[in-house]
């Protein structure tokens, strides 16, 4: 394949990358968008084939086993990868992302390894520095084969520390945060709450300091000791990194980490002198690195706030149980649909409760139900409810509820003092006005301000805390009806009284 061709195939792979990014902006259009991602992916990977193919040949080096590997692991890798999306729940995707970035860095720091023992095998023009000529028996039997050694040129053996760094910081920082945001695991690394010791800020300073000065020797020195112990030290700063940090803010880190991946993967590029790699890693860098500067805006909180705050580690002490019991007003589903079906407005929020429920369908034809009656519903969307960006709105899509009824927070907060009935759907810190007060764990996140509406119904199935683990005020106004339960039992048996 001529490197014109090539050029240009990996310029329609970027565009469709581009596309990709565009497309899953929006519900509208994120099924279009996830097949512009496929395609680009396959373009990109047949060329890398293709190439790698035509390179080899002209080398009169064989290729056809490496081609073999290449598809078995492309056949088990997008396998397990189809399978795992299949079967994932939507309340678990973080998780999942958290898994894919963790291999992302691995494949980073693979190739890394693999490009210093072997530099020429990737392409990167390497000066001979030593020769040992192979020795032979007097009757020509071969005693060792002969090899030569070559010199990595600096520029590269930079991009191969950055690179293989920040892989093994997205590695290993990956698996803790997938440990933080499945909670299954009892290993205390894996608890959501943040794991802070003293002088732990200068302990980081100096490891990072340290990788840094490995990092260096590797690239004045070509020194394998040195590139290995860097290596080591960038999996314990990953771990060191992601361990203060809380349950709650994991999704930044997430974000934090697919940003860093992207970087890894653009840093390899440049080593492997790969113009895909650099375009489709750089895209995944700041598309990362602008989501995670999204989620803090929607949180109110700087990114060092986050790195440094140890924010989430009250959910362990909110929910234990020693909190004092508080009266509250509690009511019934037929109870909460009498006074939907009496309201004029009506505000729904959905929350993280709604996803585990999987109560989108049900919430959606009690809004027609509503709306039939004459009633006006809405929806409020906060940027950071549910566990995943966009969740919300992603629930909503896949119920069908109509995109114009649907409002983005700083659309509808203004609405909500005029709305007859605010009902919340198992969502409880985005609308918890402790974010307005000064000293809370959430102070300064915007919040949906459903405690101004003229009547609140809460659904949720205990008075359990939400993920920042702190208790709400709004459950126990004057103007709130708790109904306990299951949100999908709740909105389906609201949905009957209605009838
Ligand atoms: P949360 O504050 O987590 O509250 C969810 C509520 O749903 C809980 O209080 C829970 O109470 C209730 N619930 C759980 N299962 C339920 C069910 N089957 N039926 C009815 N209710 C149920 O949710 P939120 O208000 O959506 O806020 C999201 C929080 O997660 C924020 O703190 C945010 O920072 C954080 N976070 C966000 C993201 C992103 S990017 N969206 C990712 C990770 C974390 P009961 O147990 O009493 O039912």
């Amino acid at each position: 394949m001529s490197m014109n061709l090539v050029t240009l195939l990996y310029l329609v792979a970027s565009v469709c990358f581009i596309q990709a990014l565009k497309g899953l902006s929006h519900p509208t259009t994120s099924i279009r968008g996830n097949i512009f991602g496929m395609t680009g992916m396959a373009i990109a990977v047949l060329t890398t084939i293709a190439l790698v193919h035509g390179q080899a040949r002209a080398l009169n080096v064989d290729f056809t086993t490496g081609i073999a590997w290449v598809l078995a692991a492309v056949v088990v890798g997008g396998g397990l990868g189809a399978f795992m999306a299949n079967k994932v729940e939507m309340t678990k995707m973080p998780e999942l992302v958290a898994f894919m970035h963790s291999m992302i860095g691995l494949a980073a720091v693979f190739i890394g390894v693999a490009a210093v023992a072997e530099p020429w095998a990737f392409g990167i023009t390497a000066a001979p520095v030593a020769a040992v000529v192979g020795a032979r028996t007097p009757d020509g039997a071969v005693l060792f084969e002969g090899f030569v050694r070559h010199a990595i040129p600096y520029g590269n053996r930079l991009e191969l520390f950055l690179g293989a760094a920040i892989g093994a910081i997205t590695f290993s920082g990956s698996v803790i945060a997938f440990g933080k945001l499945s909670g299954k695991y009892k290993f205390r690394l894996f608890q959501g709450a943040p794991v802070q010791f003293s002088g732990q800020h200068m302990l980081n300073l100096v490891l990072g300091l340290a990788t840094i000065g490995l990092g260096l020797v590797f690239v004045a020195t070509e020194s394998w000791p040195a590139f290995f112990a860097m290596l080591a030290l960038a999996f314990v700063m990953g771990v060191l990194i992601i361990i203060p940090i809380g349950g709650a803010d994991m999704p930044v880190v997430v974000s934090m980490l697919n940003s860093y991946s992207g970087w890894a993967a653009a840093g390899i590029g440049f080593s492997l002198n790969n113009a895909m790699l650099i375009v489709a890693g750089s895209l995944v860098g700041s598309s990362g690195a602008i989501l995670s500067y999204i989620m803090c805006k929607a949180m109110n909180r700087s990114f060092f706030n986050v790195i440094l705050g140890g924010f989430g580690g009250e959910a362990t002490t909110a929910t234990d149980g020693a909190k004092e019991q508080r009266p509250v007003k509690s009511g019934s589903a037929d109870d909460a649909a009498y006074m939907l079906s009496n309201a004029e407005t009506v505000i729904i929020v959905p929350g993280y409760g709604l996803a585990v429920a999987r109560a989108q369908h049900a919430v959606n034809e009690l809004a027609e139900k509503l709306t039939h009656k004459g009633v006006n519903v809405k929806y409020a969307i906060h940027p950071v409810a549910g566990r995943m960006p966009g969740h919300m709105n992603v629930l909503l899509a896949e119920a069908e509820v109509p995109y114009d009824q649907v409002f983005e927070m700083e659309d509808i907060n203004g609405e909500f003092a005029q709305a007859d009935v605010a009902i919340i759907l198992g969502a409880n810190d985005v609308v918890n006005p402790a974010a307005l007060t000064k000293g809370t764990p959430i102070y300064g996140m915007p919040i949906l301000e459903a405690y101004k509406a003229k009547t609140v119904i809460v659904n949720k199935r205990s008075m359990a805390a939400g993920y920042a683990g702190l208790d709400n005020e709004l459950f126990y106004m004057d103007k709130t009806m708790m109904v306990f339960g299951d949100a999908k039992k709740v909105v389906e048996d609201m949905g009957k009284a209605i009838e």
